[in-house]
């Protein structure tokens, strides 16, 4: 029987689609977004993926919309609920509700630069090296159990967009991986270290250039 996936998200959808074009072994039985106009939801309905709009904005408070999302997502019985852009903080009770089966992007190599605005972050600090880091969602908020982290070269010509452009180009190569393991069950959590059945080695990328 294959992985039962709720994907959430708020915005332009890349991850989504990168996750759609691996073709893995997973049902995307839902994608989540809360909000109307997110750019994914075009390109979900044109693959015929199952979309459910929850607008935070029409919810007086975030105990309230927290509790009717997990509803939403509970309703198509998910094995795993993964954050591809989902741009809203989930408060704690959500995250023990789905902890163990939520999965995150974060576009920096944690636990270096939490939060928002990474790439400026990076670039503002000099750091040579950046990248993203897909990641198990506990209450500290980009701080859960790693699963697997693509490290790319910051150049000195780098702009924001360059410097972005490379590390999306990476979270679209290491989301899909790390779904599939979660799908194929190789994923091991030992003490809040995650590892790989079979194949550690793969959890760190390289990109050119490193
Ligand atoms: C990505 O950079 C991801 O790391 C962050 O939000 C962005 C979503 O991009 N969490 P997209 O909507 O998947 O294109």
């Amino acid at each position: 029987m294959s992985c039962r996936v709720v994907v959430l998200l708020s915005g332009r959808g890349s991850n989504l689609r990168a996750i759609v074009e691996a073709q893995l072994p997973i049902d995307i039985v839902a994608v989540i977004s809360n909000r109307p106009q997110a750019a994914a939801l075009t390109y979900a309905r044109a693959c015929g993926l199952p979309v459910v709009v929850l607008d935070h904005t029409e919810h007086p408070d975030r105990t309230t919309f927290d509790a009717l999302l997990a509803e939403k997502i509970e309703q198509h019985r998910p094995d795993l609920v993964v954050l591809a852009g989902y741009m809203r903080i989930l408060g704690p009770a959500f995250i023990a509700r789905f902890e163990g089966r939520l999965l995150n992007i974060h576009p920096a190599l944690l636990p270096m630069f939490p939060g928002l605005k990474t790439h400026e972050r990076a670039l503002a600090e000099g750091v040579k090296i950046h990248g993203c880091t897909v990641h198990f969602v506990t209450i500290d908020l980009d701080h859960g159990p790693i699963v697997v982290q693509a490290a790319v070269p910051v150049r000195a010509d780098d702009t924001l967009d360059t410097l972005a452009a490379r590390v999306l180009a990476q979270e679209h190569r290491i989301y899909p991986q790390a779904i599939r393991w979660f799908a194929e069950g190789r994923l091991v959590n030992l003490h809040g270290r995650v590892n790989l059945k079979d194949d550690p080695a793969s959890q760190s990328v390289l990109s050119p250039g490193i």
